[in-house]
């Protein structure tokens, strides 16, 4: 199993922090974004990563990074997507080469939680599987949709409803097999211009090899002033806490 964190896009909706630096470098209290995924990953037995970048700041993360083993990595590689807002399928296809037929869990750089999904990995073998978290606005996420009798089925995923058809959302964490980047490679864009995760994990919905659980402890991610503030208060609490 091998890793992948996303870490491109451009963070409009941080500016101006991230008119000088990538969003995924902003602190998160004492440690910048990107640590937090990278060290799920870790937690979780996963030692080899490729980390995507793309937009005007993707050469800072190297300095920060660099081989990766102060964050326990064995092996830290860099990918590059030509278009930092290609889509969250775009920068997957980035690290095909990376996963050498292997699978993979992809985690969104943004995304900070301190579940250990260890457990749910090791005994992965085929198809994908999907995290999920319980939140009170899921209109702004991937939000699957339960069969009507066999509710713990999930037959499809809307990104960004208007009316959610569930409380639970898609974390950004996911594990593929290697048939992933091949799903990637045939997709078209979506409305908004990019390559959709939720297409790729329709791909396994459709052909019954999706698997979910839900995520245990905190969870979130950081897109908006807001939720970044929620996210250092959360990480400074439980530093000091300990
Ligand atoms: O965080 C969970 C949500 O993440 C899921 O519920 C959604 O289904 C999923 O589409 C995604 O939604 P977001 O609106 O949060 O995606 P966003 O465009 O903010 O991108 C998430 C991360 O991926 C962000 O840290 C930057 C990176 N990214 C994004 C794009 C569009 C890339 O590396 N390349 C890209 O082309």
């Amino acid at each position: 199993m091998k890793g992948v964190v996303l870490a491109g896009g451009l963070g409009t909706r941080l500016y101006p922090l991230t008119y000088t630096t990538n969003k995924h470098l902003l602190p998160i209290y004492d440690q910048p974004m990107i640590f937090y995924p990278i060290r799920t990953l870790v937690k979780a037995g996963i030692k080899s990563v490729m980390v995507v970048v793309s937009g005007p700041h993707s050469g800072q993360f190297i300095q920060i990074l660099k081989n990766g083993k102060e964050l326990g990595l064995e092996h830290l590689e860099y990918g590059y997507q030509e278009n930092p807002m290609g889509g969250l399928a775009d920068a997957l296809k980035v690290a095909e080469d990376f996963a050498d037929d292997e699978s993979v869990t992809l985690i969104l750089g943004d995304n900070t939680t301190d579940a250990d999904v260890s457990k749910e990995i090791a005994s992965f073998e085929k198809g994908s599987i999907m995290f999920l978290k319980k939140v009170s606005d899921p209109e702004r996420f991937g939000v699957p949709i339960f069969d009507r009798k066999e509710k713990q089925k999930i037959v499809g995923i809307v990104e960004k409803p208007k009316k959610p058809p569930s409380q639970y959302v898609s974390t950004g964490l996911y594990v593929f097999d290697s048939r992933c980047f091949n799903i990637a490679k045939g997709l078209k864009p979506s409305k908004r211009g990019q390559l959709e995760i939720v297409d790729v994990q329709d791909y396994y919905i459709k052909e019954g090899t999706m698997k979910w659980y839900e995520l245990k402890g905190y969870w979130h991610d950081v897109g908006t002033f807001d939720s970044l503030l929620e996210a250092n208060k959360y990480w400074a609490s439980k530093s000091l806490n300990h």
